[in-house]
């Protein structure tokens, strides 16, 4: 077990990405907090999964957009689980619209949910792990925050700003033991992008130009990435975007 008696925050861990971290985690002997906002009743579902599977998990509500929310979530789950080891900033949404279509709120909301929310995860962790001189930090980045797609500006924007959060944090608390990472996922099948999936132009395209030849990448090739670097074999690596796109960037 590579993450035994850690304790872990996944945010957006009720679906898609962050479930299969949650899962995972949990396999690998961490105790895990299961955090989303919208629909409590999934995360209680994927904690209950855990639990069943015989793993440690707990659900929270936290909409990660708001300070007073994530300054409680870690209280709670301090008292709950412990002190915090590893976080996983994974809670995303994204709005697809020419850019003419997008409303104010459509660009406030990404930009709230998908960077600034872990700006305020970490603010809220940072002090902790940097009293316990250790920790792990993970974003959920995505290949969108390096390559530009169309109808998509407010997130490309805001995943682009996730990897000057990720170096810039690095810079400032590597010396502290605490590794700060990112994770970039290219094309995986999860309800954040059904509508693309329902798309037999898009799916066709985005398989034609990955060197593998397949559309989707799965989610729990996600986790992996995401064991790997929450655990103590990626102790020397800071500041880093792991890209986990079956090789669509190299093409
Ligand atoms: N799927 C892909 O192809 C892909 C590719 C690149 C990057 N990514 C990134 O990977 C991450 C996970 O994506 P996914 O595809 O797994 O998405 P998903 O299936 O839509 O799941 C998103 C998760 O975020 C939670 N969430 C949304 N707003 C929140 C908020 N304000 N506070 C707390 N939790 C919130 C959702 O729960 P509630 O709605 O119940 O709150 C849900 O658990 C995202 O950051 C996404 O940008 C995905």
């Amino acid at each position: 077990m590579k993450l035994k008696d850690k304790v872990a925050i996944v945010t957006g861990g009720s679906q898609g990405i962050g479930e299969a971290i949650c899962r995972r985690f949990a396999k690998e002997g961490a105790k895990v907090a299961v955090v989303n906002a919208r629909s409590p009743k999934r995360g209680q579902a994927v904690a209950k999964a855990i639990a069943e599977e015989g793993g440690a998990a707990k659900a929270y509500r936290c909409d990660v957009s708001r300070k007073a929310q994530v300054q409680g979530l870690i209280t709670k789950v301090r008292r709950d689980l412990g002190p915090v080891d590893i976080l996983v900033g994974n809670a995303g949404v994204m709005i697809n619209k020419p850019m003419e279509a997008y409303s104010e709120r459509d660009w406030d909301v990404t930009i709230a949910v998908n960077l600034k929310g872990n700006f305020l995860l970490a603010q809220a962790v940072v002090p902790l792990m940097k009293k316990r001189k250790s920790g792990k930090i993970i974003f959920i980045s995505s290949i969108a925050g390096t390559h530009a797609f169309p109808n998509a500006l407010p997130y490309c924007a805001s995943k682009g700003g996730v990897h000057m959060l990720t170096r810039a944090l690095s810079a400032e608390i590597a010396k502290f033991g605490i590794n700060v990472n990112s994770i970039s996922p290219g094309n995986t099948a999860t309800p954040l992008n059904q509508h693309l999936q329902d798309n037999p132009e898009f799916v066709k395209l985005m398989a034609s130009y990955t060197p593998t030849g397949r559309a989707y990448i799965s989610v729990e090739e996600m986790a992996g990435a995401a064991v790997f670097l929450a655990s103590g074999d990626a102790s020397a690596v800071h500041g880093h975007d792991l890209v986990v796109d079956d090789g669509w960037c190299a093409m």
